[in-house]
């Protein structure tokens, strides 16, 4: 046992399995943006074992309504289950804003971090009041999100300015970032947000931090390389680790114990996952597809 509070118990699927903290940590995201997250992870809980799900067959969930996402959510979370998360993480804007409660309601008893646009980090930011929001078309009319910009923007002044970056998932998943499509995209999308006034811009969407170096262009390009990028799977990560703490489910370093591994597993060809595994983190993990 690696840890003081090794074991708890959570609802499966209605049976009660058994974790700890030899267990692996779940991390899901319609495609492959959540790798952006994992980056994170790894770097602060360098000794957990974890799992990938690129629900890739299914993406981009940002087109999709509540209501598919929500069922998408509870599906990959069962599989994580199964496969044995002691804990998980939706690596997703999109699916935290539509469905996170729901994968609660089904799992009180798992610890479970999301993620969402960073606006709390932007108002820090801003230093006129005005904030771009890049991130999907659902994750903007989300309800959850609506209340936490409304909540913020009232308690800041901060004016948030929305912009749905449609299709940008699409461009990203097919794996080339240097696509003149992407930085095309990127142009028509942060422009507007740029003459408005915004100096500082969400990255909204898990996905959009691999297109960071293209974003710059669009601000260099515009005379505005001062505006502020926020991106929050850093926080994410750090609030991972506060999780794992407080359930006593953190896997402690120990010379003798398994090396921590990482587990690939998608819903479309592993061509688009394998690749975007070496590309994005020059990792080469066993990935499998799987039917979810
Ligand atoms: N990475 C997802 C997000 O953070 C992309 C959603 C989609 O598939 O459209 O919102």
């Amino acid at each position: 046992m690696t840890s003081a509070r090794p074991h708890i118990t959570s609802a499966v699927g209605g049976a009660l399995a058994k974790t700890s903290a030899e267990a692996p940590i779940g991390v899901f995201d319609s495609g492959v943006g959540g790798l952006s997250v994992l980056r994170h992870i790894r770097a602060q809980l360098p000794n957990e074992h974890l799992m990938y799900f690129a629900d890739s067959g299914h993406a981009p969930y940002g087109d999709k309504t509540e209501q598919f996402v929500v069922e998408r959510a509870l599906a990959v979370t069962a599989f994580l289950l199964e496969h044995g998360a002691k804990a998980l993480v939706v690596a997703c804007n999109t699916a935290t804003v539509a469905a996170i409660k729901a994968v609660r309601a089904r799992y009180p008893d798992l610890p479970v971090v999301g993620v969402e646009p960073g606006l709390k980090p932007a108002v820090a930011a801003t230093r006129n009041g005005k904030v771009g929001v890049l991130a999907t078309a659902r994750t903007l009319k989300g309800e959850k999100f609506l209340q936490l910009r409304e909540q913020i923007s009232a308690a800041s002044k901060t004016e948030f300015l929305l912009q749905p970056a449609v299709g940008l998932v699409d461009l990203i998943e097919l794996g080339d970032l240097e696509a003149p499509a992407i930085g095309a995209m990127l142009e028509r999308y942060i422009a507007p947000l740029l003459d408005q006034g915004a100096d500082t811009l969400v990255l909204g969407c898990t996905h959009y931090p691999f297109v960071k170096a293209g974003i710059e262009r669009v601000l260099r390009d515009h005379a505005r390389a001062e505006v502020a990028l926020i991106d929050t799977g850093d926080a994410v990560a750090r609030q991972l680790v506060r999780l794992l703490e407080a359930a006593g489910l953190l896997r402690a370093p120990d010379g003798a114990a398994a090396e921590p591994t990482l587990r690939g597993y998608t819903t479309a060809d592993i061509g688009a996952l394998a690749p975007a595994f070496d590309k994005l983190l020059g990792l080469h993990p066993p990935v499998e597809k799987v039917k979810v």
